[in-house]
């Protein structure tokens, strides 16, 4: 990996707060492009974008869960990552690989973004992620793995440094 790659893994964090200005047509080209090229299983592809810029709907999808929805109050974009559950039995993974790689060109292009957790998450009202369903008219075999915030930053939050990486976690040979 190239130092360069390293740095926009450095500088990426969860970015909660934005500016009012909009994210540009290309610029989300780039994020959702980013999402097309994704690697997944057995290159099923099952992984599909719903970009949400209308606020009102925004509003409906932070309803959607009960906690953790702060960045849905400014974000000018939000990406709901959804996918199609009877194509592939990791779509998980695959979408959330899609996801983490949208997040780090949207660190590429200065802009902030944070993962919303839809999946195995609640609201008041019930599954996080019927109401997501409900809410863009998903098919009920899409699962909806997050939904991404995204915009310009209205905070500043510290790059990790290299003494973050903590390889303790990493095991030699065995455990
Ligand atoms: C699977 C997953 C679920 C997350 N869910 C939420 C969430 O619902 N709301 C939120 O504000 N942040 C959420 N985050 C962001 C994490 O809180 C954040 O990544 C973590 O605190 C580390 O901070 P950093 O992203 O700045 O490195 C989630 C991140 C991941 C990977």
């Amino acid at each position: 990996m190239s130092a360069e790659m390293l740095e926009i893994i450095k500088k990426r964090r969860s970015i909660r707060k934005f500016t009012e200005e909009e994210v540009s047509d290309q610029n989300l080209d780039e994020i959702l492009k980013a999402g097309l090229l994704a690697p997944s299983s057995k290159n099923k592809k099952p992984v599909e974008f719903i970009v949400v810029k209308d606020r009102e709907t925004i509003k409906k999808l932070k309803d959607c869960k009960s906690m953790g929805t702060i960045g849905l109050d400014t974000a000018p974009v939000v990406i709901a990552v959804i996918a199609d559950s009877e194509t592939s039995d990791v779509w998980v993974e695959d979408a959330s690989i899609a996801a983490t790689m949208m997040q780090l060109v949207a660190e590429n292009l200065s802009l902030g973004s944070v993962w919303i957790q839809m999946r195995c998450r609640q609201s008041t009202n019930g599954d996080s992620e019927a109401a997501v369903r409900e809410v863009l008219n998903i098919p009920e075999k899409y699962g909806v793995s997050c939904l991404l915030a995204i915009g310009h930053k209205a905070e500043e939050r510290a790059p990790y440094k290299d003494e973050d990486a903590d390889f303790n976690r990493v095991h030699k040979e065995t455990y």
